[in-house]
């Protein structure tokens, strides 16, 4: 990668290898028999030939013909396209795999050790030479290699919350958007190694923009703001630009996706409505999507946010989301592409988790088959933890979107180290019992076209793509996830570290698990550890920044009162736990049998309520933030343990991150005791409030 502008995250490429596993890596790959041809085959090219530079000191030798001088050598190219492939692999067989699948095989051809790669389609190659650039800067054994791949989830796309032309990112630390929608269709280098980090973990869609494509409440107050808007790109001019973008990532097997406004037909087109049964507005669409085709025939789709937070939705014609989804989705039926449109709809509902259920679950079959569901992956919104949405399970006729958070919203954003990976495993691996018991959410989204996993983007343009060097893991299980859900944390967690920071052991292991600590770390001091939920504010500047404790606000998400806390979501409440299937239904409706972790999200219980072990709600909670703040205090230690055997730049930046990080845990864990103690009135039984540490 590029550059002293920016870091080169895990393909860095940098391996520190034993002679004899070199010398087997030299025999198979020093010299590479490469088809060319089409443009994702320039990539893989260039691929192979920065990886294998990293990993032999020296560049491989690229050949357009078997080899004949080298002991031996890789060979990469479609499963028919040259002898020492065809005469390697079952043809047919390789054909058979998913489009993005592939193989990668140790061979003997013509007396010599070969390794030969191949796959359906171009962007399968893609792939499989990224897969094979991690073994090989991993130090993984290659002699015996049989390794076929195929992607678990169909849609595997990242989705920026970047508002273009001014560049801010919503909910995003780590500095402005990478996108410069002023210079575009001019690109930038870093487009092209974004586009290598997504492919090298096997991600294959890329949303732009916002899902606020229109601030609410802003327009024409100045020029600047209106310029914001990111439904502007869906105007003629600005779709030269997506254009652009496109058309270097396709080669790299990643396809362009735009979130439009729903008044789109209005705000652009002209007409004086919107309302997805006039025949107009479904014309508008139609040439819209026609237009988009024709500059950008591999175009992903639409994301829409409908009818809620401000934005303009079905509602406002008197018409429901199925009409409202299936407008756009007809005008995509010609075409690969489809539309996913948000289940994020709340209102004043007094429980707002029941919502999204109740707006979704009727219609169930309703929708066009271009259309996904887009579901995030709770009922709230990606807080610390939550139970899983009852909608998964829920709509079997329906094809579904997971949406999960790669940026760190709720979770410390881009200065505390929180290591999503084990809550999306959690998410992936629940099992809804729809229809019956072993039916996880990563099931019902597998291998289905159309359906898959959307994540809200972590990318901005600080020289760390992430804002913290560690959040960089946080994208690379991501893609890893999203390929195979039933890869464990530790392996994940593991293969980064190694690409990332080298593979000395002791920081591999130390590194590997300060990441795999955190989740319940932030958890803890977060929340105490049992459900609780609140959203986070900033009483300074009154914004709801989603970082800063404030529990105060909006009591009705802690459900806080003199006589207790959490909030009654059984069926004395507001019957959220009703949503899921038996037994799930009747677990979560019980606090006998509500897993501990969840109570307070399904129960109000009293301060003094027994928990299995005999601890009292209120002991527990204030166990489990002062058990958050010793977390952190441990991560920072490991860290610190690694001084000189990292790079100063990286050690310093992520312990100056810990310092703050281990500020910020006790700032939450003084605010939320003193929360707990005004209202309950009992003393924490170790006597260790009122605190004075900071
Ligand atoms: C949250 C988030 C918003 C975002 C919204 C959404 O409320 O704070 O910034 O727009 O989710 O997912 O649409």
């Amino acid at each position: 990668m590029a550059s002293e502008r920016y870091d080169s995250c895990w393909l860095r490429y940098e391996a520190s290898i034993d002679d004899e596993r070199l010398e087997s890596y030299r025999r198979r790959c020093l010299h590479v028999y490469a088809s060319d041809g089409a443009p994702e085959l320039g990539v893989v090219r260039e691929e192979l030939r920065r990886g294998l530079e990293g990993v032999f000191g020296r560049e491989p030798h690229l050949w357009h013909h078997p080899p004949r001088s080298a002991d031996g050598f890789l060979a990469v190219g479609l499963p028919d396209e040259m002898r020492p492939i065809t005469e390697s692999v079952d043809v047919e067989f390789v054909r058979s795999l998913d489009d993005d699948g592939y193989l990668i095989r140790a061979v003997e051809w013509e007396e010599s050790d070969c390794l030969v790669l191949t796959a359906p389609t171009d962007t399968g190659l893609v792939y499989g030479t990224f897969h094979l650039l991690r073994l090989l800067a991993t130090g993984e054994p290659i002699d015996d290699l049989e390794i076929v791949e195929e992607p678990a989830n169909a849609e595997r796309i990242v989705n920026h919350w970047d508002n273009p032309f001014r560049g801010l990112v919503e909910r995003g630390y780590a500095g402005q958007s990478i996108f410069d929608w002023e210079r575009l269709p001019q690109l930038d280098e870093r487009y092209a190694d974004y586009a290598r980090l997504l492919a090298s973990v096997g991600l294959n869609g890329l949303c732009v923009n916002n899902v606020n494509t229109k601030i609410p409440g802003r327009e024409g107050a100045n020029e600047v703001v209106s310029q914001q808007a990111g439904w502007q790109l869906l105007e003629s001019a600005n779709l030269e630009k997506v254009a652009a973008l496109a058309a270097l990532f396709r080669r790299y097997g990643v396809r362009l996706y735009l979130s439009v406004n729903y008044a789109s037909p209005m705000l652009i087109g002209g007409l004086d409505t919107a309302d997805p049964l006039e025949p107009a507005v479904e014309e508008w669409w139609a040439e819209k999507v026609a237009e988009v085709y024709d500059l950008i025939p591999d175009f992903g789709g639409f994301v829409v946010k409908a009818d809620s937070e401000g934005q303009t939705g079905p509602y406002d014609y008197g018409r429901d989301h199925a009409e409202g989804a299936n407008v756009i989705g007809r005008a995509f039926e010609p075409y690969d592409g489809r539309v996913w449109w948000r289940a994020f709809v709340y209102s004043d509902h007094e429980d707002r988790a029941v919502q999204a259920y109740e707006t979704f679950e009727p219609l169930d079959g309703a929708f066009d088959d271009n259309v996904t569901l887009q579901i995030k992956n709770g009922p709230i919104d990606f807080q610390q933890r939550e139970p899983v949405s009852t909608l998964f399970g829920a709509m079997p006729e329906t094809a579904l979107g997971c949406e999960l958070q790669i940026t760190q919203e709720y979770t410390g954003q881009g200065v505390h180290a929180c290591y999503l990976v084990p809550q999306w495993k959690e998410i992936l691996e629940f099992d809804t019992h729809a229809p019956v018991e072993g039916s996880r959410v990563a099931d019902l989204l597998a291998d289905t076209p159309g359906q898959g996993i959307a994540g809200v983007g972590v990318v901005g343009d600080d020289p760390n793509w992430t804002g913290h060097y560690l959040a960089q893991a946080n994208l690379y299980g991501f893609g890893r996830l999203c390929w195979d859900p039933d890869l464990e944390s530790e392996t994940i967690t593991d293969e980064w570290v190694a690409l990332t920071f080298g593979t000395d052991p002791e920081v591999r292991e130390t590194v590997s698990r300060i990441l795999l600590d955190s989740w319940q770390a932030a958890i803890d001091y977060h929340t105490g550890g049992i459900g609780l939920i609140h959203m986070m504010y900033n009483g300074e500047t009154a914004l709801e920044n989603h970082y800063d404790p404030s529990p105060e606000e909006w009591p009705e998400y802690t459900g806080v009162s003199e006589d207790g806390i959490g909030v009654d979501r059984s069926s004395s409440g507001s019957d959220y736990a009703g949503q899921y299937r038996e037994p799930l239904a009747s677990r979560y409706d019980s606090p006998e049998t509500c897993p501990e972790e969840l109570l307070l999200f399904f129960h109000h219980l009293p301060w003094e309520y027994e928990l299995a072990d005999g601890t009292t709600v209120i002991q527990r909670l204030y166990d489990g933030c002062f058990d958050g703040v010793e977390r952190v205090r441990v991560l920072r230690q490991r860290w610190r343990s690694l001084e000189g055997r990292i790079d100063e730049r990286r050690y310093r930046h992520v312990a100056e991150r810990f310092d703050e990080h281990a500020h910020q845990a006790v700032r939450w864990r003084d605010t939320l005791c003193a929360f707990f103690y005004e209202y309950s009135e009992i003393p924490d039984e170790a006597g260790r409030i009122p605190i004075e540490e900071c």
